[in-house]
């Protein structure tokens, strides 16, 4: 049998210099371990329209259908401001997402012991914290028709859809309801559906869901209230289902109570292939950070943990996820920082390949 195949998208700004330390440990299973794959190399947004005039090309799209996972690193930056809207960075990554039919988008919000007091909430609200999101990935507002610029009498209108199936909402539901069986049982679906069609429909779907996973304690919560209450005491929540916009927001809130969005991988999983493995892709939640690229500074740990995410959703290897996952632990606990995580007295920071570096002697340790 073939090796599981990795394509590896590190886009830009700081994608290649995180994406060079997941490179190292991926190496690092396949002697350390036996665990190989097949990994392939290509360009998303900006770079690959640097190259080819378009942010994903279409032999790029058909190598990510192919493959058993995509890791991304990030896409973006300042010199493609201006683009067109079609050709921008980001539209390579969304199109991934959607022809790739990447429907449940789950995104964790851990708290590393060894970094509680770098979030800016206290202390004791954000230590021990480890929530899971799901977001919806594939539909709502980020892809409804219709959508643009049209003129409207003398001025112009812009406009965007909230559309969401039964179906759309029903199979982001089954897998959050799906982890949260795994997890601790407990699951709070997020909307709006006090002022959206969308969301009433969306909360009728989820309760019926809801009925086949009995075990599964559901609540509900109007995402502005969940916006609130992430904030104010997160433990409350253990898994949270919402929409495709919302899950955009509440991600972003929940990473940085971690304290740094440098932390915090995702995983973007679709319907299963032939071989019965998700489609998948995962990515770190941070952004290109163009402001720090090139310089070695950039955290590489979303980035490895992301591999760690799909060692266990992809590859079925659930014991070196947390093999990995460990080792990361334990690089933190040592004290060894990157610039993001400083603030402690008398701490250097160490590059982005130092920080890979101590991860695999984590992991060397780990024999
Ligand atoms: C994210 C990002 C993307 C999104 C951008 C880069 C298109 O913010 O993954 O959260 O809005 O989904
Ligand atoms: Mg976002």
């Amino acid at each position: 049998m073939s090796n599981p195949s990795i394509l590896i998208l590190p886009g830009d700004g700081i994608g290649p210099e995180v994406m060079a330390e997941v490179r190292k440990i991926i190496g690092w299973f396949g002697d350390k371990r036996d665990i190989q794959f097949d990994v392939s190399e290509d360009l998303v947004g900006g770079s690959a329209y640097d190259a080819h005039g378009t942010p994903l090309h279409d032999d790029t799209m058909a190598k990510a259908q192919e493959v058993d996972a995509v890791l991304l690193g990030a896409v973006g930056g300042p010199k493609y401001d201006d683009l067109d809207f079609s050709v921008k960075p980001e539209r390579g990554l969304l199109r991934l997402r959607k022809e790739m039919d990447l429907y449940s988008n789950l995104r964790p919000a851990q708290c590393f012991d060894a970094l509680a007091d770098f979030s800016s909430l206290k202390t004791d609200v954000v230590a021990g914290l480890d929530i899971m999101i799901v977001r919806e990935l594939t539909s709502g507002v980020y892809f409804g028709e219709p959508r643009g610029i049209f003129e409207e009498g003398n001025e112009r209108v812009g406009i965007n859809t909230q559309r969401y199936t039964e179906s759309e909402i029903e199979r982001a539901a089954r897998s959050a309801f799906e982890l949260a069986m795994r997890r601790n049982k407990k699951l709070c679906s997020m909307e709006k559906a006090n002022v959206m069609e969308s969301g009433i429909l969306w909360r009728e779907v989820v309760t019926r869901v809801g009925a086949e996973y009995p075990e599964v304690e559901l609540s509900h919560m109007y995402a502005d209230n969940g916006a609130m209450q992430l904030v104010r005491w997160p433990k409350q929540f253990d898994v949270i289902l919402t929409d495709n916009l919302f899950g955009d927001l509440l991600s972003d809130c929940a990473a940085m109570l971690t304290g740094s969005l440098g932390m915090l991988p995702s995983a973007s999983l679709g319907a299963p292939m032939a071989n019965g493995r998700p489609k998948a892709l995962y990515e770190p939640v941070h952004g290109s950070a163009p402001d720090i690229a090139g310089q070695g500074k950039a955290n590489p740990i979303a980035c490895i943990l992301s591999f760690a995410m799909a060692l266990r959703y992809s590859f079925d290897q659930g014991a070196e996820a947390d093999r990995l996952e460990k080792a990361v632990e334990k690089v933190l606990a040592d004290g060894v920082r990157t610039a993001d995580l400083l603030g402690e007295e008398g701490v250097t920071p160490v590059s982005t390949s130092e920080m890979g570096d101590a991860v695999i002697g984590a992991l060397d340790a780990s024999l």
